[in-house]
C-alpha cells in the first residue's frame, strides 16, 4: 500500500502524522492506524482479568452471582487446641451452585494456614463435587485459614476463615 495515497497534495506522511485530519481521505488513512492501536486499547486491564491474580469477594453485603458461585466457603472451628486434629470442610458453590460439566468445572481446591500450604485436592467434572473435608493439626497459626479454588473458566478464587490456636 502506498502510504502517501490519500494525503493532501505536497504533504508527506511524516508531516501528516503530526497534524489534525484535514481531509476524508487522510481520515481514512488514520482510521486504519487507530484500528491497529485500538487492539492494544481493548486489552483487558489486570483488575478486570479473572485469570490475573486471585479473585476475592469485593463487597460482602452485596455479592455478585459470580462471587457466590466461586467463593470457597470454609467451615472450621474458630478455636482449636495446638497439635489436635480438627476437621476443615471447603465447599465451592455453597452460596450458589457452580456448574460441574467438562466445559465448566472446579479443577482444584487448596488449603493454607495463612501462606503455609496444607493440602490440595484435584477434581474432575461430573464424577466429583467441589466439596472436601480434611483433618488438620496446627502447632500455631499466623492468621486465617485460606482456601483457593480454580474454575477452568473463571480463574482462582480465595475464601478465608478466622482461626486461633490455643495451648
Ligand atoms: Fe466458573
Amino acid at each position: 500500500m502506498d502510504l502517501k495515497q490519500g494525503l493532501a497534495p505536497g504533504l508527506t506522511v511524516k508531516e501528516a502524522a503530526g497534524r489534525k485530519l484535514p481531509t476524508n481521505k487522510l481520515n481514512h488513512l488514520f482510521i486504519g492506524e487507530i484500528k491497529m492501536s485500538s487492539n492494544v486499547m481493548t486489552t483487558v486491564k489486570c483488575e478486570e482479568d479473572l485469570f490475573c491474580g486471585v479473585n476475592m469477594v469485593k463487597d460482602w453485603d452485596n455479592m455478585t452471582d459470580l462471587e457466590k458461585k466461586h467463593l470457597p466457603v470454609i467451615t472450621a472451628p474458630k478455636s482449636v487446641r495446638k497439635g489436635e486434629c480438627f476437621e476443615v470442610m471447603i465447599e465451592v458453590g455453597k452460596l450458589m451452585q457452580h456448574p460441574n460439566e467438562p466445559g465448566h468445572y472446579i479443577e482444584f481446591i487448596e488449603l493454607y494456614a495463612d501462606h503455609t500450604y496444607l493440602a490440595r485436592m484435584d477434581l474432575t467434572a461430573r464424577r466429583t463435587s467441589p466439596i472436601i473435608k480434611i483433618c488438620v493439626s496446627l502447632d500455631h497459626v499466623h492468621g486465617k485459614l485460606r482456601a483457593y479454588e480454580r474454575c477452568n473458566l473463571h480463574g482462582v478464587w480465595e475464601g478465608h476463615a478466622e482461626i486461633e490456636v490455643t495451648d
